[in-house]
């Protein structure tokens, strides 16, 4: 999941190089490095560390050129260091690459017979001395790269630049994204649209196993059989790549914050306002009341937006829900009937291990649906049909508003289900709506309680360990809350389905042990505040996300009351992520981590 780019007849090519780089860090951020050709030269620096690392190289050391590559890395195989940094390098090539070589020590191994020697630890070096081998053997650059590529295995996207290819760049993709964008007298290659924003908004994007001959008067495609081939070229709206905080201090806070509007924007893609219905964007190749099962797949918070759905396309739509983490469910083989429904959740619309899932439901005859924040996206381009969340660029690499809007998509398809199921009369589905309709105003509201969340971020930075308990939906609520904030202020934190407490985990409760329980005022509230007795009987510390209703009847003494609007229950998810959100981000600012990009850790995660 690092980021690539390249650039073919822009003067002042490093500068450019880091620019798209900037938007690429949320890929990773472990090292970072550009290479230039000058005078045909080779020339390249490389930093550990962010991209600021590599900025201040660059001022001390400048490279000039109109065409390079550039690299931002989170780290496979090797430690994030100088020497395992891209771009790799011979005397011929430099190269830079995402995804895993699978193969690689079997070829390091072959090229080291041959007198090859190497440099790094990487898997990434192996691609940069096979061709610089190829080329020692009498063949072009083209040609070489060619002779190449078949030889690789895994899921990787590459970029070459050659000693003395003035006009000469190379990208391939083999299960990793990689588009082409087209300016002034200028050619680009970059992981995503995002990057190439600045230079330009025609871009095509390369198909599975194809690879591209750049030049500065355009590019020439080819597949993996090396035929020549047309791939459409699309304009891409440039608001889809403003990127910026605002008045925020990281990206996470200005997303947390923008989810009143990017839920009302999902929302009115998705519902008749007018008319108090569901009618989603895309008309579908199945029929939701012929179906026996939905089969739900994702990973990390995506697959807790899809462990919430599971409850509302049961309840609503009496719809039987199986869901697995997409990296068990590519290998479980389970058996999925044909016609029947997969659906795969992913803000990236890149994880390998979601997109691996949906192929293997592809390959067993399943109909495929995605939500995804990426249209453009590999899992977008391969579903049968894609429900857009309107969520906008998410920047910080903990997931928040594309999760809100995860959840807004989802409800609304679990609404459409219930209703092509019978399972859901008009009255029931239009106080749906209105309760939906009412959650922008909503979280506007719980937003307010930021100011305690601030202060109560303090006690909850002093703890070892955090957890976080609820039922029904908001027991995956729970797992969120404890994944939100774990991967940023590295607090352990555990979510349970309240009710399993008794079984094991009561054993860890004590006055250090913070206690967030998430408990609106459902169904099952009274059965989560029996479990709040048996916490605070061991002198467990509660923090209450809950409502003021519930607040007036548990009775208990709790370290803080978080009070959330009052609503209809089934659209608690999306509120009461707000607050769960917050008592992460808070916790992690007051302990001056790195919020928006934590340590180990990628926003598109294109490796398994
Ligand atoms: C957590 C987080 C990750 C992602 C997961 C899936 O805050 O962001 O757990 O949710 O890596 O990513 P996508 O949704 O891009 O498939």
């Amino acid at each position: 999941m690092c980021g690539i780019v390249g650039i073919v007849g822009r003067e002042g090519v490093a500068g450019h190089l880091v620019e798209a780089l900037r938007r690429l860090e949320y890929r990773g951020y472990d090292s970072a490095g550009v290479a230039t050709l000058e005078h045909g030269r080779l020339e390249r620096r490389r930093a550990e560390g962010k991209l600021v690392n590599l900025e201040a190289k660059l001022a001390q050391a400048p490279l000039a050129g109109a065409i390079g590559i550039g690299h931002t890395r989170w780290a496979t195989h090797g430690r994030p260091n100088e020497t395992n940094a891209h771009p790799h390098a011979t005397k011929r090539l430099a190269v830079v690459h995402n995804g895993i070589i699978e193969n690689f020590r079997e070829l390091k191994a072959e090229l080291e017979a041959a007198g090859v020697r190497f440099e790094s630890q990487t898997d990434t070096e192996v691609v940069a001395q096979l061709v610089s081998h190829l080329m020692d053997g009498g063949l072009g650059p083209v040609e070489a790269v060619a002779a190449a590529l078949p030889r690789l295995h895994g899921a990787f996207a590459l970029g070459f630049l050659f000693a003395g290819g003035e006009d000469l760049l190379i990208g391939a993709r083999h299960g990793a994204p990689l588009a082409i964008g087209f300016g002034e007298g200028a050619t680009y290659l970059g992981s995503d649209a995002l990057a190439l924003a600045p230079f330009t908004s025609e871009l095509t994007y390369l198909e599975e196993g194809d690879w591209a001959i750049l030049s500065r008067a355009g590019a020439e495609i080819r597949d993996a059989d090396g035929r020549a081939v047309e791939r459409p070229r699309q304009t891409i709206a440039t608001q889809a790549y403003r990127i910026d905080k605002g008045n925020h201090r990281h990206f996470m806070g200005k997303e947390i914050h923008e989810q009143p509007e990017v839920v009302g924007r999902t929302l009115s893609h998705y519902v008749d306002l007018a008319e108090g219905r569901v009618v989603l964007p895309e008309a579908l190749p199945f029929d939701f009341g012929k179906l026996n099962r939905l089969y739900i797949t994702a990973c990390g918070t995506a697959y807790y937006a899809g462990l919430v759905a599971r409850y509302w396309f049961e309840q609503i739509a009496r719809l039987p829900v199986e869901i697995d983490v997409a990296s068990e469910a590519r290998y479980r083989e389970a058996p999925l009937e044909r016609d029947g429904l997969t659906l795969v959740i992913s803000q990236s619309g890149e994880t390998a291990d979601t997109l691996a899932s949906l192929r293997y439901a592809k390959s067993q005859g399943q109909h495929t649906l995605c939500v995804v924040n990426v249209p453009t996206s590999t899992i977008a381009r391969e579903s049968s049909v894609v429900m857009p969340t309107l969520a906008g660029p998410e920047i910080g690499v903990a997931s928040t508003k594309a999760f809100a809007c995860q959840l807004t998509v989802l409800l609304c398809l679990a609404i459409a289900a219930g209703r092509a199921r019978g399972t859901l009369t008009a009255e029931r589905e239009r106080a749906l709506i209105d309760a939906l309709i009412t959650v922008p105003g909503l979280m506007a509201e719980a937003l307010k309680q930021e100011g305690e969340i601030e202060g109560l971020a303090r006690e909850v930075a002093r703890a070892r360990d955090v957890l976080y308990l609820g039922r029904g939906t908001s027991y995956p609520m729970a797992l969120e809350g404890a994944l939100k904030l774990k991967e940023i202020s590295y607090i352990h934190a555990e979510g349970y389905a309240a009710g399993e407490l008794k079984h094991g985990p009561i054993a860890l409760i004590d006055e250090s042990v913070p206690v967030i329980v998430i408990a609106p005022h459902d169904g099952v509230f009274e059965k989560t505040v029996s479990n709040m007795q048996e916490v605070a009987a061991r002198g467990g510390r509660i923090i209450l996300i809950g409502d003021a209703k519930g607040a007036a009847e548990h009775g208990l003494d709790t370290l803080a009351t978080l009070t959330m609007p009052d609503l209809d229950a089934t659209v608690a998810p999306l509120v009461y992520a707000l607050p769960i959100q917050l008592i992460a981000y808070h916790t992690a600012v007051f302990m001056g981590k790195d919020v928006d990009q934590p340590r180990n850790l990628a926003k598109s995660v294109t490796v398994e």
